[in-house]
């Protein structure tokens, strides 16, 4: 349905309810600045991830955005309106937090209803509205249950249904699929995923979790020390992350220091060690410092070839089996240690601890964190 809603700017107001904006906001606890001027932009119907060590900004972050604290500066805006000084239930917002749990002397269908209630819905409308979230949530003949009776996976289910229900165009979520087991946890976070593009609702959730990020996000906001260190898609910060923390938080790394150089006709990253590793580098970043990373899984290693020399060698330091993957540390020949995460398999030549490898990768996998001509002086 097309609104007929419409600034002059074109923008359309009803589409756009759920674009959310933190200009420039910041809080400080006396010494603490838990949140630097922080500015994101995130449109109307995107999932957006905070994603950070713990102690980083990022509950602080939301709870701002939610109307819980108040910013020491900056301004929020919901759906382009000014929300800064406004209540948190006047935001319109819906919220997954661990201190707004389940009531746990109602059932679950009381729970559903009391967002409607609080709103003064008329009683049919609310039973049919709870009936429509039951469903939504696969939870119709648990509607009598106390929230105890239910299974860690069913609360999480309750508690987002509940947060829905009175169709906010936007829902925070702290952590709420971390309490969890990890098989539970992945099978929520396709179910939250479907149900937030079913709904279309502006979803801001806060982890910890880098792989839970990647599998439920539109756009990644990697943050630490209370900033914003990259934003960007899921994989376009697994592979271009802009700075080591960026590369060392989202998925193990190998990051390596050293200078480029022009090869035999291709770019080269020169370790301080002298050794020579393959690199796709632009023409600018020739004769700069750099520092560089390439992920685990990127590193393949094979039988010494039987016509030549391995242009790069490894001695295999450790080999763990984890299933799906192998951990292999090596060590290259200027005792560099590099670790490699083959796929598993049963056939799959793997050398033993104290053996060697031809150790190569696609010179794009070895990627540029920062160099001169990027703004930042390795
Ligand atoms: N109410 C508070 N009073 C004082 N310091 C706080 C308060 N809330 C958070 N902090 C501090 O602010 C920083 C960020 O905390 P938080 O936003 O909870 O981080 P995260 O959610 O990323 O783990 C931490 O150093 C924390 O101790
Ligand atoms: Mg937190």
């Amino acid at each position: 349905m097309k609104s007929k809603e419409t600034l002059a700017s074109g923008i359309d107001l009803a589409s756009e309810r759920g674009a959310v904006e933190v200009r420039a906001v910041s809080k400080r606890y006396g010494q603490t600045e838990a949140v630097r001027p922080t500015s994101l932009s995130i449109q109307s119907g995107q999932f957006a991830t905070l994603l950070g060590p713990s102690g980083s900004g990022k509950t602080t972050l939301l709870k701002m955005i939610a109307g819980f604290e108040e910013p020491s500066s900056g301004a929020i805006l919901i759906g382009h309106q000014d929300v800064t000084h406004v209540a948190p239930q006047k935001r319109n917002v819906g919220f997954v937090f661990q201190q707004y749990a389940l009531f746990p002397h109602m059932t679950v269908a009381g729970n559903l209803a009391y967002p409607l209630e609080m709103r003064g819905m008329p009683r049919r409308d609310i039973n049919h509205a709870v009936g429509e979230a039951l469903e939504m949530v696969r939870l119709s003949q648990l509607a009598n249950r106390r929230p105890s009776d239910l299974s860690g996976g069913q609360q999480q289910r309750v508690a987002l249904a509940r947060a829905v229900i009175f169709r906010p165009p936007v829902l925070l979520m702290d952590e709420s699929l971390a309490a969890l087991d990890k098989r539970l946890r992945e099978e929520m976070q396709i179910e939250v995923r479907n149900l937030q593009r079913e709904l279309k609702i502006t979803t801001i959730a806060v982890t910890h979790d880098q792989t839970e990020a990647l599998v439920m996000s539109d756009v990644i906001f990697v943050i630490n020390e209370g900033a914003v260190q990259q934003v960007g898609k899921p994989a376009d910060l697994y592979y271009r992350p802009e700075n080591e923390f960026v590369a060392g938080f989202l998925g193990e790394s190998n990051v390596l220091h050293g200078h480029i150089e022009l090869g035999v006709g291709e770019p080269e990253l020169v370790l301080p060690s002298g050794m020579r590793l393959p690199i796709e580098a632009p023409a600018a970043a020739i004769g700069t410092s750099a520092v560089c990373m390439i992920r685990p899984e990127a590193i393949d290693l094979s039988p010494f070839p039987a016509d030549r020399p391995p242009k790069l060698r490894g001695q295999v330091v450790q080999r763990i089996f984890c299933g799906d993957t192998f951990r292999v540390t090596l060590r290259m020949s200027d005792g560099t240690l590099l670790l490699s995460k083959p796929i598993g398999g049963n056939s799959r030549w793997l050398p033993d601890a104290g053996e060697e490898a031809q150790v190569s990768w696609h010179p794009s996998e070895l990627t540029l964190i920062s160099h001169p001509t990027k703004g930042t002086r390795a």
